[in-house]
């Protein structure tokens, strides 16, 4: 099977295209502007990583340019298409709201216009559980309301709606929601990873909402599982799922558990930050039902784990 996946640098796209690659019979084509947003050496390392098996054709493309990505598809027989290259980081829409208007906006509409003419058969695309914004009743499910906070959340839910519109016969287009997912190779601007990098540089951590929120952490090797099971299923036109392990995580109680496996605590507790959601805890019962997993692993050896990668690999951040 020839599967294309776009943020193949990124976090979520790389852990999928390892494990993809396990299995001989796929050729995975990659590509990614390999922005700054956060560390280029991680990005690069992850895709030398690829690299290594012949399997594996790395593009350097920004969604924004049409040209490349016609040509891409014209030279490559796409069956599959895993759409994650995106603006991650809520934090970020303060400073770059236009980054995300750029490659979750224009780039998301770029791809979709040109994978269209090309009997893609199924297109997975990132969306967040940020499209659900502050939530009275939990878990949220994929019926819930949506009412995002901040132009990430928004820019999410805008796919989400641009696929009602745009979907036809010939592709199945299935949205994933994701939950905080985190782990080995993970983001450093997502809380583990940075409160590692803060440890590890003794600088103050600030801490949102004296760490007060919830959130459902989503551990990649069970988000990959996940997501290698869709991909045989079979689906309706336009499909939405949330990928979480329905066990949110009051982030007080995590920083605890840090702060035991690395013994910092330069934290200093600062006021609600309104772009963030209070909490996320999602259903996960329209996924077991369609793949049928329900084997969420342990957080906290999850975590373990995580420090552990961030041990060896922590020159990459
Ligand atoms: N990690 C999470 O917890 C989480 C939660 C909800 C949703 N998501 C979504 O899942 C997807 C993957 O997230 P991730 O955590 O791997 O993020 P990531 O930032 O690690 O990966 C995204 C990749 O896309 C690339 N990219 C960004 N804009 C691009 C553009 N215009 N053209 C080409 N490449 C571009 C980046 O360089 C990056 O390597 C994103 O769509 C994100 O919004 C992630």
């Amino acid at each position: 099977m020839n599967i294309l996946i776009t943020g193949c640098a990124g976090f979520i796209g790389y852990s999928l295209a390892k494990k993809l690659l396990k299995n001989n019979k796929n050729n995975i084509f990659g590509f990614d502007n390999l922005n700054k947003f956060y560390s280029i050496k991680l990005k690069k390392k992850r895709l030398s990583n690829l690299n290594k098996n012949k399997n594996f054709k790395f593009f350097k493309i920004d969604l924004a340019d049409k040209k490349k990505l016609s040509y891409l598809f014209k030279h490559k027989k796409i069956d599959i298409i895993f759409h994650f290259a995106a603006q991650a980081g809520v934090r970020y829409v303060s400073t770059h709201p236009e980054k995300f208007i750029h490659s979750n906006i224009l780039g998301f509409h770029n791809l979709l216009s040109t994978s269209k003419e090309f009997n893609i058969k199924k297109f997975f695309y990132a969306s967040s559980s940020s499209v659900y914004g502050d939530s009275n009743k939990f878990p949220v499910d994929e019926k819930s309301k949506l009412n995002p906070k901040n132009i990430y959340g928004l820019s999410k839910k805008l796919n989400e709606e641009y696929i009602k519109i745009y979907s036809n016969e010939k592709t199945k287009y299935i949205g994933l929601r994701f939950f905080t997912v985190y782990g080995e190779w993970g983001r450093p601007d997502m809380l583990i990873l940075k409160y590692l990098d803060y440890a590890k540089k003794n600088k103050t951590f600030y801490l949102n909402n004296s760490g007060n929120h919830w959130r459902d952490f989503t551990y990649i090797d069970d988000v990959t599982k996940i997501l290698i099971k869709l991909i045989n299923k079979r689906f309706k036109e336009n499909e939405i799922f949330n990928i979480c392990s329905n066990r949110p995580i009051l982030i007080k109680n995590l920083i605890l558990y840090l702060n035991e496996k690395t013994g910092f605590n330069k934290i200093k507790n600062i006021n609600v930050n309104n772009i963030e959601v209070f909490k996320t805890h999602g259903k996960n019962l329209k996924l077991k039902k369609k793949i049928n997993y329900s084997n969420y692993s342990d957080f906290h050896k999850n975590v373990d784990k995580t420090i552990n990668w961030f041990k060896k690999y922590n020159h990459l951040i």
